[in-house]
């Protein structure tokens, strides 16, 4: 059965670069197969956190929060698209995160960081790297940084550089391995 992969973006900016890199791997993610969810917080809008879902009861919480729910609780796999503000997560993404915690258990995530610059976004996913261990979705071992995302993808979303496919192939290759490990642990031995 096709993997369930939720991507978080996590930019709310009008001028926002990201997108594109968030675009490029939901689209990779689909021509392997996965039944892909692209999280935008743009289209969420979700307030800055005041109550997490957990701390609503059945059918209290506002309906954005609840869609959003009902598509993190059955994924398989996550994908944290993260861009680099001062060195560390941006604030839209760790907002849309935190909204959730025990929904996210017991599943891998992988993480594409980038910036403006020579980086690729590297220092925010160290820091992105804890915040997901915390979250119960510790990443995998590979990372795709996407230097330079504003010249990374021509007008049709694709890559400028034509060895970001085939990384991006390898990055989810092992995704998909942890993906299926867990799936299968989950499915022997169900936590919720
Ligand atoms: C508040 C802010 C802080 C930034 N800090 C960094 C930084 O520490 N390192 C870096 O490489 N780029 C930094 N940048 C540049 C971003 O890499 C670049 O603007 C990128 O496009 C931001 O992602 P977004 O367009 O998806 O919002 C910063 C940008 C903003 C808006």
């Amino acid at each position: 059965m096709a993997l369930k992969t939720v991507i978080f973006y996590g930019s709310v900016r009008t001028a926002r670069q990201g997108i594109r890199a968030a675009r490029f791997i939901r689209r990779a993610c689909e021509e392997r197969g996965h039944d892909v969810t692209l999280v935008d917080p743009m289209e969420v809008n979700l307030p800055l956190l005041d109550r997490m879902y957990k701390e609503y009861g059945p059918g209290e919480a506002p309906e954005n929060l609840q869609r959003l729910a009902d598509v993190i609780l059955p994924a398989d796999a996550f994908v944290i698209v993260s861009g680099e503000y001062n060195h560390n997560v941006p604030p839209a993404l760790s907002n849309l995160l935190d909204h959730f915690l025990d929904e996210y258990f017991w599943r891998p995530s992988a993480i594409v960081c980038y910036s403006a610059g020579a980086f690729g976004g590297v220092r925010a996913m160290i820091a992105l790297r804890s915040m997901l261990a915390e979250m119960g979705m510790s990443s995998i071992p590979s990372i795709l940084p996407i230097p330079r995302v504003q010249a990374a993808f021509d007008e049709d979303g694709q890559p400028t550089d034509p060895k970001t496919r085939p990384r991006a192939d390898r990055f989810l290759e092992e995704l998909e391995w942890y993906a299926h490990a867990l799936k299968a642990q989950r499915e022997k031995d169900p936590r919720r």
